[in-house]
């Protein structure tokens, strides 16, 4: 059954269907679009920072690398949650040829739900002669005893959420199928459920609230991962610590901005990550907040400008001129640099 075919019939057993229910059909449906499309890079939806530049996986894997130095120096799980194309990966692994102790320690595992994704990590990974890799759809939990150092680039912002807006009371909004009309529409209910309204409480000051049990249960399976194994998870994503006023579910299309309801199972959903609630997540499995700040600081702080210059000498104008935008780009706080927040957690 296709997509939308698939949502009705849902929306008939119910009369309704929330908007996270609707997103994980158009997301990770049989057709969805994380299930069959190639999703990342210039030409397509979106681009993320690792596709904009080498130098961000760079800073990435100098971090990684000076983690376990200190904290590690024995042989390590390295999983990354969502590879995409697998050019993060590819760019560690570049970077840690230079420090060839760190890079036999490695046991490799990706986390993907693409095949198509897959496939391309598999071949960029062949590029750089790395053979020894685990592909699983899920975290587990129970793997081995060995540390793990967990890392994720706009992973977290592709979960589903229920939204909620206040007007003297909360409600919240569904989505129903007018048959006659052949259209999605929304509709809002009160929200009668105590356990909810006090969840809401943490939203007062918001007229928009944005919840997703399934990032909130999948951040879980990290924390108790890294409680069990030990180790440490970077969390890199569009998100906020005080929630936004009013809503952040975006959904593009061909680097457009598009409605919910359009392009079912072809377009990108996301919506910004709660950082305050990873961090709460983190806190009740009795983990450490190492860090928590924006892109542009935590790229600085890994010697990105640095790096920016290395790169840039003796090159002509145009070469030079194209590293200065990626490096604006990464970290310019109108672009990449604040909205993308920093999250490292680690086990005590
Ligand atoms: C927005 S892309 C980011 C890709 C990559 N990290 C980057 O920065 O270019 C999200 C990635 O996560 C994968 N993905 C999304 N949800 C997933 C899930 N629940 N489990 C495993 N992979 C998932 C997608 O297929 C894709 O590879």
């Amino acid at each position: 059954m296709k997509i939308k075919e698939l949502i009705i019939s849902e929306i008939k057993k119910n009369k309704k269907i929330d908007v996270s229910k609707f997103i994980e059909f158009c997301l990770y449906g049989d057709d969805g679009y994380y299930i069959k499309n190639d999703v990342i890079g210039g030409k397509n939806d979106f681009i993320t920072s690792p596709e904009i530049s080498q130098m961000f996986g760079e800073m990435l894997a100098a971090f990684l690398i000076n983690y376990w130095n200190k904290n590690i120096k024995t042989e390590f799980n390295l999983i990354e949650l969502g590879p995409g194309t697998g050019t993060l990966i590819v760019d560690i692994l570049r970077t840690a040829t230079k420090n060839k102790k760190f890079l036999n320690s490695i046991n490799l595992t990706l986390i993907e739900k693409n095949k198509n994704l897959i496939i391309k990590q598999k071949n960029n990974l062949r590029n750089i002669n790395f053979y020894s890799v685990n592909w699983t759809k899920e975290i587990d939990i129970k793997k081995n005893n060995r540390p793990s150092i967990i890392y994720s680039n706009e992973f977290f912002d592709c979960f589903p959420i229920r939204q909620f807006y206040k007007k003297n009371k909360w409600y919240e909004k569904y989505i129903k199928y007018n048959e006659t009309q052949k259209i999605f529409n929304f509709i809002s209910e009160e929200v009668d459920n105590i356990k909810m309204l006090n969840k809401l409480e943490k939203f007062n000051d918001v007229v928009v609230a944005e919840i997703s049990e399934a990032r909130k249960k999948y951040f879980e399976l990290v924390c108790k991962h890294i409680k069990k194994n030990s180790g440490v998870c970077i969390t890199i994503d569009y998100g906020y610590k005080e929630p936004p006023k009013y809503f952040s579910l975006q959904t593009i299309y061909n680097h457009n901005k598009t409605h919910l309801f359009e392009n079912l199972g072809n377009q990108d959903i996301t919506a910004h990550v709660n950082f305050d609630e990873l961090m709460s997540i983190a806190y009740k499995y009795e983990l450490k907040i190492d860090l928590f700040c924006n892109q542009k600081d935590f790229l600085n702080g890994c010697g990105l400008k640095e790096r920016k210059e290395e790169l840039q000498k003796n090159k002509n104008e145009k070469t030079f001129q194209k590293i200065e935008l990626d490096y604006e780009r990464l970290t310019n706080k109108s672009q990449m640099g604040e909205i993308f927040k920093v999250l490292v957690i680690s086990c005590l």
